[in-house]
């Protein structure tokens, strides 16, 4: 069975991502310091696939620790880099925490791939390399435009990083993913979108205030240039999501053609607003959600939704 390493495969993405590579014959093993998830998913993933993954509780920003992982792991086939401070606004307000998490962690996997000759990497990155786009759909060869957010700013850099390194180590291929908003769960609830503390995506804090764990969802802006001034997204699920981390791995894997380096779109094509997924969300559950028209929230983009015709095609 190939194995694969999964960074931050405790988290929402990389969970759903570890069911599907079990799902498809795959060995996962999972690296990750539970800074933004719980021990308890993997009870989670058991339920789901019958199978106990190999776990180690690590923090990528400790090289050591790091790099001995990978020696120990140096017969898998590929990477899967998942884990990464992801809040937006938080960046702003803490950009060394980001610019060290997000680049540290990066920098030493990238280290024990070239020092135990892992040759595959698929890299999360993120719809927000974009910038404030000039025009949507944004397509992978929209401008690269200045990040909003130092989180942003390290999705761009860390896709910089490894088109540099590519270049110096040209057995390895990768492949960045752009995700654009990654909503829902398994469709057996054991794993879903389970941040610790005070969630930062929407989603998760509109079902935390419906069932009263939160008193009020905030709605970041309604003067925005959208159909009704709030900020519009494009909304993927995260099952189809880990779909095409599979795929993109086999692309990678399988196609002995296939570029060293590349870039995917991953969103749906449509935008919504803000409050159309408040309003879905209301009209499917029969229930008025608390919320409230707060200031724009630094670092957020006005609206950006995906042209995914690349992945559709090659993945
Ligand atoms: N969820 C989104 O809306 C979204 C959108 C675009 C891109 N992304 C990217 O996708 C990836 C996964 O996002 P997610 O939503 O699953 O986030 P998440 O917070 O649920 O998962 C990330 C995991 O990484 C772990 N982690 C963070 N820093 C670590 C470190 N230094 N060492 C070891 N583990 C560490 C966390 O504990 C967590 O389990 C991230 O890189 C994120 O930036 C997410």
């Amino acid at each position: 069975m190939q194995k694969i390493i999964v960074t931050g495969g405790t988290g929402y993405i990389g969970s759903h991502v570890v069911v599907d590579l079990i799902t498809k014959g795959y060995q996962p093993i999972i690296i990750d310091n539970l800074s933004n998830s719980e021990r308890s998913v993997l009870e989670g993933i058991k339920k789901i696939t019958d199978k106990d993954v190999e776990f180690a509780d690590i923090d990528l920003c400790d090289r050591e620790a790091t790099l001995s992982f990978f020696e120990q792991h140096r017969d898998s086939i590929g990477v899967i880099h998942f884990a990464a401070l992801k809040s937006v606004g938080e960046s702003v307000e803490k950009p060394l925490k980001y610019y060290r998490n997000n680049l540290d962690s990066l920098i030493n996997i990238l280290q024990g791939m070239e020092s135990y000759n892992i040759p595959n990497l698929i890299f999360s990155s993120s719809c927000t390399v974009y910038g404030e786009p000039d025009a949507l759909p944004v397509t992978e060869l929209s401008a690269i435009k200045p990040a909003t957010s130092p989180y942003g700013h390290t999705k761009q850099m860390g896709e910089e990083i490894i088109m540099n390194f590519l270049k110096s180590n040209s057995n390895v291929k990768a492949i960045s993913l752009r995700y654009f908003n990654p909503i829902g769960a398994h469709d057996s609830a054991y794993i879903g979108e389970l941040p610790t503390g005070v969630p930062s995506n929407l989603m998760p804090y509109i079902t935390q205030t419906a069932i009263g764990k939160r008193e009020c969802l905030s709605v970041f802006g309604d003067d925005y240039k959208t159909h009704d001034g709030t900020a519009l997204r494009d909304y993927i699920h995260v099952c189809d999501l880990a779909d095409a981390h599979t795929m993109a791995l086999e692309k990678i894997i399988g196609d002995s053609n296939s570029k060293n380096y590349d870039t995917y779109n991953l969103g749906v094509g449509t935008g919504y607003s803000v409050l159309d997924v408040i309003k879905s969300f209301e009209r499917s559950t029969d229930q008025k959600l608390n919320y409230k028209i707060a200031p724009r929230r630094a670092g957020d983009v006005s609206a950006i939704y995906a042209d995914n015709t690349k992945a559709t095609k090659e993945l």
